[in-house]
């Protein structure tokens, strides 16, 4: 057995913080906490753009490229195990699902509005049947996003329970692979990503985070 890293830190930083923020969303909606909502909303922007640049620029296991794979490898890939490591063949169509119910998440609440005191910093610039456009997809995309949580934490445990440790490499890194080989190394080192992040946040924060910051800090 050797140990390889498959998951470099901003991969793993990404999701941990990604399940911070969807909780933080849902119970902000939940208690009408409108001005957290919109801080985690920016939050999650900033933590999803960089993401989706580290799919270009980051490790071999965060390239986008690496997550198309045809659907008979995605069928194989339930029964067949592959030692490579990165994203299964069916794990990257549910990474490809998060992404799009993300980004429709995320613009759809920016162009949202709760009717009575607060607006999604979007909703001024588009008409009134569209902010209620945005606010309709914004409540039947979450479901959607819900039920592919849950789908995807029952698949974990399904392969967890399958001898499969996927979580423990998405908290530490690194796998072990029967390979008497020490593979070459897939990932890159997280601070480029983080300082992209930090730049993201700050732009985001300065431009529409300032009321609901003040709101929360006052
Ligand atoms: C709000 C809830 C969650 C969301 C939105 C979510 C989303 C995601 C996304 C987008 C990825 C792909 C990571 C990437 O390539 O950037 C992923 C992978 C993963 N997630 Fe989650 N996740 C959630 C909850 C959880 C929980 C609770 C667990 C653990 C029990 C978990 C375990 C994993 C693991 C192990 C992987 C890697 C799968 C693989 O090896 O292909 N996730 N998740
Ligand atoms: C992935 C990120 C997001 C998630 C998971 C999320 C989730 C939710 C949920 C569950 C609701 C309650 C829906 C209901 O009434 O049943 C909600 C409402 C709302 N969200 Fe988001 N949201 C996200 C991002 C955003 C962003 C970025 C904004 C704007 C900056 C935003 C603005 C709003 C507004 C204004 C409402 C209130 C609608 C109303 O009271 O009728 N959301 N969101």
């Amino acid at each position: 057995m050797t140990k390889i890293k498959v998951w470099d830190g901003f991969i793993r930083s990404f999701h941990w913080l990604l399940v911070i923020a969807m909780a933080t969303l849902y119970f902000s909606a939940e208690e009408a906490m409108m001005e957290l909502h919109f801080v985690a909303g920016f939050f999650t922007i900033a933590l999803l753009a960089t993401r989706l640049i580290w799919g270009f620029i980051g490790s071999k296991t965060a390239k986008l490229s690496a997550l198309i794979h045809s659907p008979i490898k995605a069928f194989k890939s339930f029964t067949e195990t592959d030692e490579k490591p990165g994203h299964g063949a069916a794990g990257s169509y549910m990474v490809i699902a998060f992404f799009g119910l993300l980004i429709v998440q995320l613009i759809s609440g920016l162009m949202n509005s709760d009717s009575i005191l607060i607006d999604g910093p979007l909703a001024e610039y588009v008409s009134s049947d569209t902010v209620d456009f945005a606010g309709w997809l914004h409540n039947i995309n979450f479901d959607i996003l819900f039920y592919a949580i849950v789908l995807h934490v029952v698949a974990i445990a399904i392969y967890s329970i399958k001898g499969k440790p996927l979580v423990k490499a998405m908290i530490t890194g690194s796998k072990e692979q029967q390979s008497p080989t020490p593979a070459k190394s897939v990932t890159k080192a997280p601070w480029l990503a983080f300082a992209i992040f930090a730049v993201l946040l700050i732009v985001l924060m300065l431009t529409w985070g300032k009321e609901p910051l003040s709101y929360l800090f006052s």
